[in-house]
């Protein structure tokens, strides 16, 4: 019986130690196009940014206690479901931009509001979050990318 189980253990060692050969001769072969072809370029993939996902949760986290219902500083709500409608294609209170334009960052309030270049477009006030730190370079880059793409309500 001990005997038996030795054996059908000692196969099924050599069964996989066939397999793993297997999977070695298969991936040892060679990866590259065929000569003379040029090598086409590893692609980075961008993933797109999600209204929802990515950019709420920064309104959320920085800005809602000042821009909600009850208290919309210059206008503005940012609250959950209401931040969509209170940006995109709206006028700014403060400057002749749209508050986002989708598109074009460059002539997005929001963006000068959050990067601090308001004063340089004809705005006013503070950079935003008024009180607190600038808002992290990550954190722009989302919000630039997202208008950029078209200020989807995704
Ligand atoms: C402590 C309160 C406070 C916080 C926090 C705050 N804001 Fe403001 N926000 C204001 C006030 C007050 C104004 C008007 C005066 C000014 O612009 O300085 C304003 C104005 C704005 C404007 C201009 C709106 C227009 O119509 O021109 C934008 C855009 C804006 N805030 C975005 C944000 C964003 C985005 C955040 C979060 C990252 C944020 N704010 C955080 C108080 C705040």
């Amino acid at each position: 019986m001990l005997l038996k189980a030795r054996k059908l253990a000692r196969q099924g060692v050599s069964v996989l130690l066939i397999l793993g050969g297997l999977v070695g001769v298969a991936s040892c072969r060679p990866g590259g196009p065929p000569k003379g072809q040029p090598e086409v370029p590893e692609m980075t993939v961008i993933p797109a940014v999600s209204f929802v996902q990515d950019i709420q949760p920064i309104f959320g986290s920085r800005c809602v206690f000042c821009h909600q219902t009850g208290a919309s500083q210059a206008g503005l709500n940012v609250g959950l479901g209401l931040a969509y409608k209170s940006l995109v294609k709206v006028p700014s209170t403060e400057s002749r931009l749209l508050r986002v334009a989708p598109g074009d960052p460059e002539n997005s309030y929001l963006l000068h509001k959050l990067l601090g270049t308001h004063l340089q477009v004809g705005g006013q006030g503070e950079q935003m979050p008024l009180g607190g730190p600038p808002l992290p370079k990550d954190d722009l880059e989302k919000i630039q990318k997202w208008i950029q793409d078209g200020a989807p309500e995704n």
